[in-house]
């Protein structure tokens, strides 16, 4: 069974690669971003708990997303597999989600770090834009719009994400760097890692990380 998580700094490009690997694998793609974004616009209570935190680049309590992830993956279509994208993020979450694959013998998570240097993160989250209704991403160099500022799938306006502010991408960095490295280490010491170099076209970097994934 492919269980696949994908970590990498903000803008490495992990939402890109997993909506293309579960495509391919056809299983769900779990981004805990889009759930947290998607509980925001719906002015929920973990929404309105999170919001501020997103926005200043910070990290929204553990076991708030410790939560959310067990009753996501408790839900059967995750039953066949899954990819995990931004979740975990701190070494208690990868903990947990060890403890929560405890006794799921259909073979181990395969970790897919993405290496893609600050320079050119920078560049492509000043050039993202996002759809804030069906959450579509685009991209005004590599992937634009056909139509300028409105998206292909549901023509809703494209925004910038309030969180790819020049200082909160500062903080998020800072706080992939601080936090979420020490995952990567993790997963290296268990020998579950495989670090994929993200620079480059988006199809030449599917295929170095599915290459990883088939060996
Ligand atoms: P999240 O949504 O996970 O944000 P992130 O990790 O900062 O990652 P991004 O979504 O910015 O980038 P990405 O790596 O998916 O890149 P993308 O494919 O879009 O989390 C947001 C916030 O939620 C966090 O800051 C935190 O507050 C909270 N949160 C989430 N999970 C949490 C957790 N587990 N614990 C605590 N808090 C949590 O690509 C970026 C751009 O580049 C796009 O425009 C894309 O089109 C383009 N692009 C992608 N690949 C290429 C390529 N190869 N060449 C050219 N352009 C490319």
């Amino acid at each position: 069974m492919n269980k696949i998580v994908l970590i990498g700094p903000p803008g490495s490009g992990k939402g890109t690669q997993a909506k293309l690997l579960a495509d391919r694998l056809d299983i769900p793609h779990i981004s805990t971003g889009d759930i947290l974004r998607d509980a925001v616009r719906k002015e929920t209570e973990l929404g309105r708990r999170a919001a501020p935190i997103m926005a200043e680049g910070g990290l929204v309590p553990d076991d708030l997303m410790i939560g959310i992830i067990g009753e996501r993956l408790a839900e059967p279509d995750a039953g066949n597999g899954f990819i995990l994208d931004g979740f975990p993020r701190t070494v208690l979450q990868a903990e947990k989600l060890d403890a929560l694959m405890a006794g799921n013998g259909n073979g181990a998570l395969r970790v897919v770090h993405l290496l893609v240097p600050d320079d050119l993160i920078v560049r492509r989250i000043a050039a993202r834009r996002s759809c804030p209704s069906c959450g579509a991403v685009y991209h005004l160099e590599q992937s634009p719009p056909s139509v300028p500022g409105l998206c292909d799938r549901c023509g809703s306006a494209l925004v910038a994400r309030p969180d790819d502010t020049e200082e909160a991408v500062r903080a998020r960095l800072g706080m992939f760097q601080q936090k979420t490295m020490p995952v990567v280490t993790f997963y290296r010491s268990k020998e579950q890692l495989h670090e994929v170099d993200g620079e480059g076209p988006v199809d030449q970097v599917f295929e170095r990380v599915a290459k990883h994934l088939d060996g």
